[in-house]
């Protein structure tokens, strides 16, 4: 039987300043893994740090705008603290929200599909090898359930989180004999910094379609992506994990 154990395994976590990053970040913590935490926001990082106390707590900062910016902070963290168990990528814009793609702002899309696909691409390209040299690796995504489904006025952030889906269900075939995962999470609506930005109405419907019928908590995203980047998740790869409260059980 595998280990659900992570502890002093070397977890790089981007978009670690806030929402489910940060949860991801600092519960690993608690599970006594060592944190590479990463994203653009320096001085939050800072305050996160500060705030933990605790000498597995790292950071390093990234913009996932920038290939060179994204391979310079994955070769600054190896260098610093050894090689990668697992990467989670938490790194993710909405965009401009609520235009109809007829109105669609083509400097935005752009955008959100640097950060969102182009990035996790780079990301995942800067790791993969050397985790498959050494025989194990886990990396997570955070895709979403607008991946999915599709969410209306949201074309950009849908359709790069549906390209991550697709993303993860190529290279985990690519690599499934080498002891390296990489998986991908889709939640539906999480209580966090990026969900405060919706509108009453847009938040109206959207938990509407929640059997739940409440939002998740960046706790519950947290414990998934625990189990999903230990030794104990072996025979799943390629996945795009459900976390929607019943919205999307498939
Ligand atoms: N909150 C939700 O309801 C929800 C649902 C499904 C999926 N997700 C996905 O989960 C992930 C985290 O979402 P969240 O709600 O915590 O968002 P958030 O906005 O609270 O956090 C995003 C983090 O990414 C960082 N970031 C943004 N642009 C960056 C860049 N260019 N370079 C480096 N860092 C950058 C921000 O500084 C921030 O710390 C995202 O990928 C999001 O799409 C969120």
């Amino acid at each position: 039987m595998e280990t659900t154990d992570i502890k002093e395994h070397l977890v790089l976590v981007t978009g670690a300043a806030s929402g489910i990053g940060k949860e991801i970040a600092t519960s690993f913590i608690r599970r006594g893994a060592v944190v590479a935490a990463c994203d653009k926001n320096l001085a939050e990082l800072q305050k996160i740090k500060n705030e933990v106390k605790s000498e597995n707590f790292h950071i390093f900062e990234v913009d996932f705008v920038s290939e060179s910016s994204i391979l310079g902070c994955v070769d600054k963290v190896q260098s610093d603290l050894g090689p990668l168990k697992a990467v989670v990528n938490c790194v993710g814009i909405l965009g401009k929200n609520g235009e109809k793609v007829e109105d669609v702002d083509i400097d935005d899309f752009d955008l959100v599909y640097a950060i969102n696909l182009r990035g996790a691409l780079i990301l995942t390209k800067a790791v993969i090898k050397g985790m498959a040299d050494r025989g194990y690796g886990r990396i997570l995504h955070l895709a979403s359930i607008s991946g999915k489904e599709g969410n209306p006025l949201l074309v950009a952030y849908s359709a790069t989180k549906a390209g991550l889906i697709g993303l993860v269900k190529s290279v985990g075939k690519e690599y499934a004999t080498t002891g390296v995962t990489i998986n991908s999470m889709a939640p539906a609506l999480i209580h966090s910094p990026m969900t405060e930005s919706f509108s009453e109405a847009q938040l109206k419907s959207l938990k509407s379609r929640i059997p739940m019928e409440r939002l998740g908590k960046t706790s519950e995203v947290a414990d998934m992506a625990a189990w999903i980047i230990s030794p104990a998740c072996s025979f799943t790869t390629g996945f795009a994990f459900d976390l929607s409260g019943g919205r999307a059980t498939y």
